[in-house]
């Protein structure tokens, strides 16, 4: 039975840099997002360079019925999937009463409820087998508050804690679960939340994906729990701890206004 490692948000940025590092380590893919023509090529591009099998799946993961239609085909294929990387997310910002309810919405189903749910389906698998390991992607933006991105820190949050707790609780039945909690990552990710990012772009901070990618992939060899790419970001990280939380609401709130705020 082929193995396959399933990698949600796999069409562009932080997603497709994970695809092609394991990729190049020899693994065969399940590439999932909505965009058909880029997963496509991707799958080609990755197919011919590594030699490796590369599948893909469009399915809008913000929808529930789109993802039992994905969880049912998982469910009852040959298809072993011994890597589940859930790193679909998104991003809004602004305050939050001024922003579309449909669009946090979105959030809310694709960074959290639909890593749940593929945690939960994957994982049953993957405990069944006895074996298999999940890469949940939250973000340094998980360790605290953020005002003018509540939701999308509190998904983060969410994922953070979740992958933590999950990893003890599949540990008795040789599952491993690693969370990725990246800093600023130059992708797609800040003009799809309508950020201007250029503050950040020319600021130290900002990483390529294809360095998060790397970082990544060696730590998940190690079976790191947190991977937190970068000095810069494991400081920003760890500074929450270290600080009253009214202050840290308060910084949080400077930075976004600073570096998130809306592109015109
Ligand atoms: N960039 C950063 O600074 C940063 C920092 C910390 C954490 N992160 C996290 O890293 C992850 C990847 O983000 P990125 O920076 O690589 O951004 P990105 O380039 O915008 O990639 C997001 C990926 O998610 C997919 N996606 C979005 N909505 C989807 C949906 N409804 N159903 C299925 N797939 C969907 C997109 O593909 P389609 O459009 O084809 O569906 C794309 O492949 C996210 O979870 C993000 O929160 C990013």
């Amino acid at each position: 039975m082929t193995r396959y490692t399933l990698i949600t948000g796999a069409s562009s940025g932080i997603g497709l840099a994970l695809a092609e590092a394991l990729a190049r380590r020899g693994r065969n893919l399940i590439l999932v997002a909505r965009q058909r023509d880029a997963l496509d090529s991707i799958a080609c591009e990755l197919t011919q360079r590594f030699g490796v099998e590369v599948l893909f799946r469009v399915c809008d993961l913000s929808q529930p019925l789109r993802v039992s239609g994905l969880l049912h085909e998982l469910e009852h294929s040959d298809f072993t999937i011994d890597l589940l990387v859930n790193n679909a997310g998104i991003g809004t910002t602004g305050d939050y009463v001024s922003q579309d309810w449909a669009c946090e919405q979105q959030l809310i189903e694709l960074n959290v409820l639909a890593l749940a749910r593929l945690c939960h389906a994957v994982g049953t698998l993957m405990a069944g087998q006895g074996c298999g390991q999940i890469l949940n992607v939250a973000s340094i933006a998980g360790f605290q508050p953020g005002p003018g991105m509540s939701n999308y820190y509190a998904s983060k949050a969410y994922v953070l804690h979740f992958s933590e707790g999950l990893r003890e609780d599949l540990k008795p039945y040789g599952v491993k679960v690693s969370v990725l909690c990246p800093g600023p990552t130059n992708s797609a990710f800040f003009r799809r939340a309508q950020m201007d990012a250029r503050a950040l772009q020319s600021s130290k901070l900002m990483m390529s994906a294809e360095e998060v990618a790397l970082i990544t992939v060696k730590a998940l060899e190690k079976n790191r729990a947190i991977i937190i790419p970068g000095w810069r970001n494991r400081l920003l990280a760890l500074s929450p701890r270290l600080a009253p939380r009214w202050l840290v609401r308060r910084i949080s709130a400077y930075l976004n206004r600073r570096f998130g705020k809306p592109s015109r």
